[in-house]
Formats: C-alpha cells, structure tokens, sequence
C-alpha cells in the first residue's frame, strides 16, 4: 500500500495485490465472425437471428469485429494498454463441427486457438478460457433439443476434454459456463435469447412448448455438464495447476422499502433465484431451499452422486456484475409473466418506495450504475459460501449508439469511465476492508462487438469500431484511463 502522503492520490493498480490480474472479457460468437472460415460448424446463435431477426435487432454476428482474423492487432491493443490478461470463448463448433467428439475434431478449430494463446502469451497476456458462452451446436439442438436433454453433459463433457487436454497445457484459468441463468431465462422464460423458446411467445405454434419448466431443465442440465467438465478438468494431466470456475451474474437487490419486512424478503429471494439458483448446488450440492418451496415439482432434483459431483465443484466463483435494482415483494402473480419472473414473487424496480432512483441509466434498460453492488454482491457471496476466491469476469457500461453523433462524442466516453473508476474503487474495498478474496478484475469489453439483443446499437468497448468504415478500431477516453491506471510500478511518476 501507499504512504499516508499519497492518500489523495487516485487508485492504481499497484494498490491491489501482486498477481492481481486486470483484463478483458470478450466472447466467441460476439467477436470472432468468419463463420464460414476455418471448418467451423454452425451454432443456435447463427440460425436464431435469421429465424428472429426482430429480436436481435435485425443484426448478426457473421463478420462482426473480424477478431478471427484481427486478434493480433487486438492483443497489441491489449498490450498497449497495460492489460495483463484476456478472456475469451472457444467455440464449439469451431472445435467439434457437429457438436459430437464421434462425428470428429476440427484441426483448423485447435490451431486457431493455439495460435491465440500463443499470441496472447507471447505478449505477456494470461488466458483465461470459458468453454460455454452460449454457442451451442446447432447440429445438437436439432438432434435431442440442446441443453433441454440431458444427452448434452456427455458432448459436452467430450468437447471440455479436448479443450483442456489441447489448451491446458498454456490456459491456466478456466470457466466451464457463462451465466447460466441468462441462458436459461432469456432462451427458455423470456424468450429474447437464442433459441427464443417462452411462454410469452406460446401462440407462435413452431416454438409453443412446456415453458412453464424449460428455464429449470435447461439449468439443471448446465449443472450436470459444469460438474462433469470440472471432474475431467481436474483428472487432466494438463490442467494439474490450474483453476476453473463458472461465471455468474447476479444483479444486487436493494429492498423497495427498507423498513418493510416483505420486500427484505423479497431481496433475498430474488437473489437466491438469480444466483443461488445456480450457486448453491456447486457448493451445497442443492438448489436453494427456498426455490424448492416455491418450484416444487417443476424443479429437477439431484441424484446423490450428481450433487456430490457438483458440491465444490469450483476453485474460484466467477461474478458477472453490471447493475442493481430494487426488490418489491409481489403478492398475487400476473399470470401473464413468464414464469420464472412469477415464480419468485418479486418485482424490480428502479426506484424505491422514496422515489429514490438505483443509479444512472447506460444504453439499455436494465443497465443501471450502482457500484456499491459490486462490494455488496462479494460480501454476500462471501459470507453465504465460506469466503471463497472470486474473479470478477465481467464489468461494463454501454452507450446507446445513436448514428448522427459524431464519431468523437463516442470516443468521449466519461460515464464508462466513471463506471470503471468507482467499480474499481468499491472492488478494492471489499479487498481491503472487508477482506473478500479476489484474484481479478475483466473489464466488458475490450471492443464495440456484436450484443446478443441489440446487436450493434449499443457499444460496451474501451475502443471504438467503425463498423461503416472497414472495422477500423479507435481508443475511447476509458482505454486511455485504463492505460494511466494500468501502469507498472517502475513508470510511477
Ligand atoms: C453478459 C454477457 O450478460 O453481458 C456478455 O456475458 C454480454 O456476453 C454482456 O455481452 C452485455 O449484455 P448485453 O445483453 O447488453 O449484450
């Protein structure tokens, strides 16, 4: 730490701890495009915008930031700006083209990630890989219904081996699963997200289906595939020193009226269906006992050797944090919600009962700044699962994109810097004050890319891309504070 002289002096990174690694976090399907290239298979994300085009903002992903093609340049940008690692997602299909280890691995997929890490450790840049950010085979969606059947745990299983019996020799830090529950609610209850399956839309005969469980199921088997990736994880040769974990995304529910007990309860409730949902059975082996109650039958259960395959099945908790909101406790349930939202009795709301707004809104409508819901996410998850290790894997602001501001109003970007400064700010902290273990900070995201909803009229990067004008990347004013902040101790001035 520093003197008491320098006490006024703004944080840097030579006030966390040594080894703390500040990052990126990008995805396969948002950043690589080329997805004709390379042998590559074909995912739910590539076919669910030409058969919703209305619900990804009429965009795609085919060619989006050409990081297939870019990511050496890219790394350099990384590099310039003093980051000290990158998280990216293997895609499946660029590994196994039909979904299945039988059907044959793709050598083209294996150089093409071996060629990245390469790059990213020949720069002086820790990996950090995620197996499973939402790309599932379209080739398995259309055999058995993708993570709806539980067939899934054992491809997933095989594509997780060849992952880290190719990689784990270079990738140190691993996560099994990106944010289980957007995958489930926003695929299976809201229905925005691939493959757009909700009882909202049950009048559309082609997708009408039992959504009143699917959310449940598809999360039930994510669990099983996380739990069986991580028990070959750790009987990889590999992957001996290495460590692996999930990433979450849990909002912070702030309760509507503090003084009222029912909305108290409704906070925490909402946080067990958010996170517990899919944290507690990887540290208790159960899902959370009051989803239980509520869900009933419509919740799968565990047999005794999964839930002892899942309990511990972490090394470090990953934390998707982004915004906060108010919890009221809802009474009667509007039939008309899609059901997990009912299920847990809880509506969000961005004022509380005082009129009290939770923060600033960025470019869409739930992304709310409250950073104090970062250092209270951590000291909740600390305190409910034994003081574990977390990495904070994702953490970003978006502009909405508006086509007649001029380009440098964009570069301009003041309010992601001052979202980065002061999540940074409560993330040291909940380090320093309230002793949570974090080995990480990854910023969302190093570039614009193509956002899974809003395709490309929201912007979370540090750069800037130019999508009109041959995907030209500029910096924004946050690369260049992330650049001052990154700085090694030896160029303190
Ligand atoms: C997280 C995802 O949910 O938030 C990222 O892991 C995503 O992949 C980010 O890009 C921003 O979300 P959205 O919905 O604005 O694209």
């Amino acid at each position: 730490g520093r003197k008491s002289c320098d006490e006024k002096k703004s944080l840097g990174r030579v006030d966390f701890p040594q080894g703390f690694l500040f990052g990126t976090a990008s995805s396969a399907y948002q950043y690589e495009g080329a997805v004709r290239e390379g042998s590559r298979g074909e995912s739910m994300w590539d076919t669910f915008g030409r058969k919703y085009p209305e619900r990804n903002c009429r965009s795609n992903a085919d060619e989006t930031v050409d990081f297939y093609h870019r990511y050496k340049e890219d790394i350099q940008r990384m590099k310039d700006i003093n980051m000290d690692a990158f998280r990216f997602s293997i895609s499946w299909v660029r590994i196994l083209p039909c979904g299945k280890l039988s059907k044959g691995v793709n050598k083209e997929g294996i150089r093409f990630y071996n060629d990245l890490i390469d790059e990213l450790l020949a720069n002086g840049i820790t990996p950090l890989a995620t197996l499973f950010h939402w790309d599932t085979p379209q080739a398995l969606e259309e055999e058995y219904g993708g993570f709806l059947s539980e067939n899934i745990v054992v491809d997933f299983r095989d594509f997780a081996k060849v992952c880290f019996e190719e990689f784990g020799d270079r990738v140190k830090l691993w996560l099994t699963i990106n944010e289980p529950w957007v995958y489930s609610v926003g695929g299976y209850d809201a229905g925005r997200k691939a493959p757009g399956r909700a009882s909202k839309y049950m009048n559309d005969a082609a997708i009408a289906g039992k959504s009143g469980h699917e959310a449940y199921i598809v999360s039930h088997n994510l669990l099983l595939a996380h739990a069986e990736a991580v028990e070959a994880f750790r009987s990889c040769r590999n992957c001996k020193d290495g460590n692996i974990g999930m990433a979450h995304c849990p909002l912070w529910y702030e309760p509507y009226d503090l003084a009222c007990v029912e909305d108290n309860e409704a906070a925490e409730r909402a946080m067990e269906f958010m996170f517990g949902w899919h944290m507690n059975p990887t540290v208790y082996g159960d899902y959370p006992e009051v989803m239980k109650k509520i869900v009933g039958k419509r919740l799968p259960s565990f047999t005794e050797s999964q839930s002892r395959k899942l309990k511990g099945s972490f090394d470090f908790i990953g934390i998707n944090y982004y915004s906060s909101v108010y919890a009221k406790n809802v009474a009667e349930v509007d039939p008309d919600k899609p059901f997990w939202r009912a299920d847990q009795h809880v509506e969000w709301k961005k004022q509380n009962k005082a009129g009290k707004a939770i923060g600033a809104q960025g470019g869409v409508d739930w992304n709310l700044m409250y950073p104090q819901g970062l250092r209270k996410v951590l000291n909740y998850a600390k305190n409910k699962y034994g003081n574990p290790k977390f990495i904070i894997t994702e953490n970003g602001h978006c502009d909405a994109y508006e086509k007649k501001k001029p380009k440098l109003y964009e570069l301009m970007d003041m309010k992601r810097t001052d979202y980065h400064k002061k999540h940074i700010s409560n993330l040291h902290k909940a380090i320093y004050e309230d002793g949570v273990q974090v080995d990480g900070y990854f910023e969302w995201s190093l570039l614009d890319n193509c956002e899974w909803n809003c395709g490309y009229e929201i912007r979370y990067g540090l750069f800037y891309v130019d999508y009109e004008n041959g995907l030209k990347r500029y910096p924004k004013m946050s690369a260049m504070w992330f650049k001052e902040f990154l700085k090694k101790r030896d160029e303190e001035d």
